[in-house]
């Protein structure tokens, strides 16, 4: 069977309230999970769970069929940019395509190596990220993305992941959907028959960006130059909540790391104290399932929460990236829920978090000291640079054997 395929699951209404966090290892029947085997089970439920509640099913995986460009010397000399569109053949030839820009370092591309990838889902166009005249502006970019070139350069700092041996891959969250709540031009449309979930549980824009995160996965694992089992997912905001949505639900993704995902992200719903489920769904009511919404008020009915996306990345690494002044993303929360996930890790024979968690800059990453679970925090409020960008690959170093 289908590990998705949807079993009835209550209405919110007959969801029963309760006062605790759902416990990961206890399926909502059966006994407790105390093997390996007896997780694969409750991992599906999760699974299931999340997206008839809150994000919502996403359609099977598709066919397809990629067209690719190369130019070296991009970035001063610095990288190969190896352009890709990732199109659909099974969809109308009206429905959108994504285009992924990969940077690999010039020393991997031309020797012919690989290197291990960052993944960052961008939302102002992959012109945006990088600073390039070669990089191809879309026409969604030009529609929905920033007017100049490298205004988030310092944002993604792409030199930065080059120069530490790593390659960089991006693409536009507007490609696949625009973010924009009428649903209207991204290709959830294209998909409306196929969804295997009951009505109101259709996935929104979360969900969706995930989904074109893993397109990008499909499209990664078959180029020269890019270990596969070596990609990183990543993305800042909303776009940290699709990375973590991302890496939770496939594990071909090697290494998972939200950054500043808050609600909907890492953080719990539950006790939030900062964006509640009323304020993410009010606001930006496209970006879940229906469901979601219906939680409002009533949380406590919740029968997943943050840290039951957050332990389906287990036994993979997951490092969880906050500001300690970035208060509406709340990172005492998503540690809240790092370590309400940890006996996952555990149970699947990873070391889980360390015990003085949150590690702050200028701590030394190394096996010792990070574990599997990782949180991270800058004294900063809401953004992604250098200093963010480092920690991810000093946590990626440590499990990719690189420190
Ligand atoms: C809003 C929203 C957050 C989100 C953020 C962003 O602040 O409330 O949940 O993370 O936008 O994506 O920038």
């Amino acid at each position: 069977m289908d590990e998705d395929a949807p079993r009835a699951l209550p209405a919110v209404s007959r969801l029963e309230p309760r006062d605790e966090l759902p416990d990961p290892l206890e399926p909502l029947d059966g006994d407790r999970v105390r093997t390996a085997e007896d997780w694969r089970e409750r991992r599906r439920e999760l699974r299931r769970l999340l997206r008839h509640y809150v994000y919502g099913y996403a359609p099977e995986a598709p066919d397809i069929e990629t067209e690719t460009e190369r130019t070296a010397g991009v970035l001063d000399g610095a990288a190969t940019l190896v352009e890709t569109e990732i199109g659909f053949p099974d969809l109308p030839a009206d429905a959108p395509s994504i285009t992924l820009a990969l940077y690999l370092p010039t020393e991997v591309a031309d020797a012919d190596e690989s290197a291990p990838v960052l993944l960052g889902l961008n939302w102002g166009g992959n012109h945006a990220a990088v600073a390039d005249e070669a990089v191809t502006i879309t026409d969604r970019a030009r529609e929905y993305g920033a007017d100049e070139r490298g205004v988030a350069s310092d944002y993604w700092c792409v030199d930065r992941v080059l120069s530490r041996g790593y390659g960089f891959a991006t693409y536009h969250l507007a490609d696949v959907d625009p973010d924009n709540p009428d649903r209207a031009d991204g290709i959830r449309p294209y998909f409306d028959d196929e969804l295997p979930g009951p009505p109101g549980t259709e996935w929104g824009s979360l969900a969706a960006w995930a989904w074109g995160l893993q397109r990008c996965v499909d499209a990664l694992r078959e180029r020269d130059g890019v270990r596969s089992d070596e990609i990183a997912v990543t993305g800042h905001s909303r776009c940290g909540k699709a990375a973590l949505l991302a890496g939770a639900t496939d594990e071909r993704i090697g290494l998972v790391a939200p950054h500043q995902s808050g609600t909907g992200g890492t953080a719990l719903s539950r006790d939030n104290g900062q964006e509640s489920v009323g304020d993410i769904t009010g606001t930006f009511p496209h970006w879940f399932a229906d469901t979601f919404s219906a939680f409002h008020g009533q949380v406590d009915r919740l029968p997943v929460d943050a840290h039951c996306l957050a332990a389906l990345v287990a036994p993979r690494p997951l490092i969880d990236t906050e500001g300690a002044r970035d208060y509406w993303a709340n990172p005492g929360r998503a540690l809240d829920a790092l370590r309400a996930a940890e006996p996952v890790w555990e149970l699947l024979g990873e070391d889980g978090a360390a015990d003085d968690l949150p590690l702050h800059e200028g701590d030394e990453m190394s096996e010792e000291t990070v574990g599997a679970v990782c949180q991270f925090r800058r004294e900063t409020e809401h953004t992604l640079d250098a200093g963010y960008v480092d920690a991810i690959l000093d946590f990626a170093d440590v499990h990719f054997d690189r420190a």
